[in-house]
């Protein structure tokens, strides 16, 4: 199976195909998704919550990232991969965004990254790191490492001025190289202006039906997750078929019907 290279991305857009993406932070799901025709796999820093417990995404280190990102390495062949800089990985400077982003790409082997926030210095770091040879997949709208200063998980760009200010943030990231970005929970009428206005595909989550394409928190999609965002949709409800599947090797074990005799 021929991996999926960057060119895969804005040839999707131009010929109108959608793009389908998902997050992993294992072997086993990432061999699945990948099996599943996936264009894009994000081990993504929700890993943080949904893998790891915690109860937002800035606890995630770069070690953990990294322990994650190898697993899921393992498991994808043809996926474009991509993994999450963590909170405080990429925001001090450049250069710590690229030797942050160096290090995924090394020792984890993952095809590129993303981080969050289109202000000024964020769109430089990412052309900084573009210019080095580093495919940044950018995300804007609900950035959930800023989660303090936006004061939760609430929509945004409601008004207009924030609108605007999205709109723009998303011209000077295409700008500065992002092969690629997230729109999440942003009003559905400005995530379709945004992706009529840039060249780069758009990957929406609760941003509606009019990006170049969707992703979703594979423990959403599957009921794993202990409680699901609005935008999302479970498609199965794993939590339920673990339970009961444990459930019923209890009740073998303890009759004593298991292992057969
Ligand atoms: O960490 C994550 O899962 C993400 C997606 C929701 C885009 O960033
Ligand atoms: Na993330």
């Amino acid at each position: 199976m021929a991996a999926l290279s960057i060119h895969h991305f804005r040839q999707a857009k131009q010929d109108g195909q959608p793009l389908v993406a998902l997050t992993a932070a294992d072997y086993a799901t990432a061999q699945i998704l990948d099996k599943a025709g996936i264009d894009l796999i994000l081990v993504g820093d929700s890993l943080a919550m949904t893998s790891l417990g915690y109860t937002s995404t800035l606890p995630l280190t770069l070690e953990a990232m990294l322990h994650h990102a190898q697993a899921v390495r393992r498991g994808v062949e043809r996926a474009f991969l991509v993994a999450d800089l963590p909170f405080m990985t990429y925001q001090v400077q450049k250069e710590q965004a690229l030797l942050s982003a160096g290090r995924l790409m090394k020792e984890a082997g993952v095809n590129g990254v993303k981080l969050e926030g289109g202000y000024p210095d964020m769109v430089e770091t990412v052309a900084f790191l573009v210019q080095r040879g580093i495919p940044v997949l950018g995300h804007i709208g609900l950035t959930p490492q800023a989660k303090h200063q936006l004061g939760g998980y609430r929509q945004q760009g409601k008004t207009s001025p924030e609108a605007e200010r999205l709109r723009q943030e998303a011209l000077n990231l295409e700008q500065a190289g992002a092969f690629a970005l997230v729109l999440e929970h942003m009003p559905a009428e400005l995530a379709a202006q945004i992706s009529e206005q840039v060249g780069i595909p758009t990957l929406g989550i609760g941003a509606g039906p009019d990006c170049d394409g969707q992703i979703l928190v594979t423990h959403d999609l599957l009921g794993l997750s202990e409680r699901i965002p609005p935008f999302a949709k479970a498609y199965t409800n794993l939590r339920q078929t673990i339970l009961e599947a444990v459930q019923a090797f209890v009740v073998e074990v303890q009759k004593g019907a298991f292992p057969p005799s």
